[in-house]
């Protein structure tokens, strides 16, 4: 049977941390992969997560099945962390599962049985499991126009035209803050403008939440997803604490809908429940635990809060401090856009050739499409690499 496979085309992100993980070099830097990394390029566990997994062991006494939406507990802080307290509860509901990935699989399977001809629209640029995760769930795939790679700008009026022309039921997919690969959001009266759209041509919004915390603050990223809440008879989110509390490995997240009444919700949720349970029947339960014993407890969830933002501000330090870098080699203002980004990932404006030419000569990784961890970047190396992007840009 295996001799009909062709050969598996590499998910760019997942090949480029193979390159970077096999590369002798000492100086390496790694600046491809989406994981936060501090100064010494590790990626520490937060200080809360350490605390509550060690009480998880003392206090867990047995491991038998939660069921398909897992830890309801974890479900419940999750929604508040998303929702804040303002949307009615009753019309909300939530599933843990394998991290934010294994949150858009879920919901992009419920929209796409929920009725034939079903339509996804993602960003262009997007995170480019996006588009796998959409064909793999048998939904027609669309994209609506998002940043202009040549300016760095968003293409606003042009992302709204292309929405007009959506058919009602046609699902829209969002970067709820700090959009991957670009770094690029939309201020709150874009989100208004949006919603009012969304809301008038029954489209339905799917948001990817997976950097919540770091681009304003864990509020503040939160609000463009309230705009919505607060507006639209029905949406989904998928959320990711992979990021925001350093458990990438673990693999957790949420899946959550809104509906337009509690009846409705319900219906919906179980037919979520149904996807899960033949799918991966039931979601590992051990990063969840730690997250929910993080939020629950006021003195881990204070220090949670505090390391993220410690964490925040110097990606922001680490934006505006490389901007300044390459402005002093360039003697030009042409990435100055990094410093207004937000989040950890910023696109060079690099062919690719010139991201080979990164990797091979000065063993810097970035992504393919030019995307850069802006949280990978070395604070007192930030000088060094800027020589390295202004000689390999600045050449053809
Ligand atoms: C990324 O965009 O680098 C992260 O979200 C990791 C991944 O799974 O691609």
């Amino acid at each position: 049977m295996f001799e009909s496979f062709s050969p598996a085309e590499p998910d760019s992100i997942l090949e480029l941390m193979g390159l970077y993980r096999d590369d002798p070099r000492s100086a390496k830097v790694d600046l491809g992969v989406g994981v936060y990394k501090d100064e010494q390029g590790r990626t520490p566990i937060m200080s809360a997560v350490r605390r509550a997994q060690a009480r998880l062991l003392v206090e867990q006494t047995t491991k038998t099945y939660l069921g398909s939406a897992g830890d309801t507990v974890f479900n419940s802080r999750m929604i508040e962390l998303l929702f804040g307290h303002e949307t009615d509860g009753a019309r909300l509901c939530s599933c843990q599962t394998p991290g934010g990935s294994g949150a858009l699989r879920t919901l992009i399977e419920l929209l796409a049985s929920s009725r034939s001809g079903a339509t996804v629209w993602i960003p262009d640029p997007s995170w480019p499991n996006h588009a796998a995760v959409v064909a793999a769930a048998r939904a027609n795939l669309r994209t609506y126009p998002y940043v202009d790679p040549a300016t760095n700008e968003l293409r606003f009026e042009e992302m709204i035209e292309a929405l007009k022309a959506a058919n009602p039921g046609d699902v829209v997919l969002l970067h709820g803050c700090c959009h991957n690969p670009t770094g690029v959001d939309l201020d709150l009266s874009q989100w208004t403008l949006l919603t009012e759209l969304l809301a008038g041509r029954e489209l339905f919004p799917l948001v990817d939440m997976a950097y919540q915390g770091f681009g304003d603050g864990l509020e503040e990223d939160a609000a463009g997803l309230r705009k919505l809440a607060a507006i639209v008879p029905e949406l989904g989110v998928a959320a990711s604490c992979s990021k925001n509390f350093g458990v990438y490995r673990d693999r957790v997240g949420v899946a959550a809908l809104l509906g337009r009444n509690a009846e409705e919700t319900e219906k919906a949720f179980g037919q979520l429940l149904g996807k899960v349970r033949t799918m991966y029947s039931m979601p590992p339960d051990h990063g969840a635990a730690v997250v929910r014993i993080v939020l629950e407890d006021p003195s881990l969830r204070g220090d949670w809060t505090d390391e993220l933002e410690e964490m925040r501000r110097r990606i922001v330090n680490l934006r505006s401090g490389f901007a300044a870098a390459l402005r002093h080699q360039t003697n030009t203002d042409r990435y100055d856009f990094i410093a207004h980004q937000r989040g950890m990932f910023s696109r060079i404006g690099a062919t690719r050739e010139q991201v080979d030419r990164l990797r091979s000569d000065y063993a810097v990784y970035i992504g393919r499409d030019g995307r850069i961890n802006m949280a990978g970047l070395p604070e007192h190396r930030l000088d060094e690499l800027s020589i390295a992007f202004a000689s390999v840009l600045d050449r053809s």
